[in-house]
């Protein structure tokens, strides 16, 4: 696998590739990152990874200096799944001396994340709109567990005409149905017993919304949620296409959520 630090290195290898698959991550990879990497390969010939912890998308009092950082084992399990390429530029390469220029997705950004996180978003929609103009893929895969993260890079994309496709890989998750994420690793033993309460209640509420007005699913499931130790920042029914908050009337449907156990901020959707 190759291993390039520069934006010269990553330009010079693209030109002798015609059709190349990109896969952004921000390291500290799992059998989620995994399972991207092996649905990448089947769009592309070649597959490059950046590991980047993007410092615009983390909050003041978030977790960016925290956040786990594992290159040498990253490599080795891109290498073990046979990735082609990895990335890995540092902050001064990607955010110049100068940096002024950032991307905003206006509308689907507002809510949920980006409502409790201000600013996230654009930090997410800049740092990918950075890499893409680096790498320059065919195609881009991005997990489906942050829904609303792929909803803000598909509208970039397309508003901006980038000639990128971009594919959403259905969630990995743990036997016990937690959603794999780097997060997870913040999880002490007793929150990681209480952790998997959260996808039973999302698929709870799937079931629920068959019989029951949107309205009183989500404040049951905000009050199972409380009762076994999570703070809800958000429990929404939205309808997929446009992330509004879905009527009665409405069909395609997703639940999207975030909460906090402990100092651990979990997202999942269903
Ligand atoms: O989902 C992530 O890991 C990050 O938000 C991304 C897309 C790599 C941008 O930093």
């Amino acid at each position: 696998m190759h291993q390039f630090n520069t934006i010269s290195e990553i330009r010079t290898w693209r030109k002798s590739h015609k059709h190349l698959v990109f896969v952004p991550t921000m390291g500290s990879l799992h059998a989620g990152h995994c399972q991207l990497v092996r649905e990448a390969k089947k769009y592309a010939d070649k597959v490059i990874v950046s590991i980047f912890v993007n410092p615009t998308q983390f909050g003041i009092n978030e977790d960016f200096s925290t956040y786990p950082r594992t290159e040498t084992q990253d490599c080795e399990l891109l290498t073990a799944e046979g990735c082609d390429a990895v990335f890995l530029p540092n902050t001064e390469m990607i955010y110049g001396p100068n940096f002024q220029t950032s991307v905003r997705v206006s509308q689907v950004s507002q809510n949920y994340c980006g409502a409790s996180r201000a600013g996230h978003f654009d930090g997410v929609a800049t740092v990918v709109c950075k890499l893409f103009n680096i790498i320059q893929p065919d195609v881009a895969v991005f997990g489906l567990k942050d829904f609303q993260q792929f909803a803000v890079i598909e509208a970039m994309t397309r508003d901006l005409h980038l000639p990128i496709e971009v594919i959403g890989v259905p969630t990995v998750r743990e036997l016990d149905g937690l959603a794999m994420s780097s997060r997870n690793f913040y999880l002490n033993e007793k929150e990681r017993e209480i952790a998997p309460h959260f996808y039973r209640i999302l698929q709870k509420a799937r079931e629920n919304l068959a019989t029951k007005t949107i309205a009183n699913v989500e404040k049951k499931a905000i009050l199972e949620l409380t009762n076994v130790g999570f703070v809800v920042d958000y429990f929404s029914v939205v309808r997929r296409f446009d992330l509004k908050l879905a009527t009665e009337n409405d069909g395609d449907l997703i639940i999207l959520a975030a909460v906090k156990l402990g100092k651990t901020r979990l997202i999942d959707n269903l």
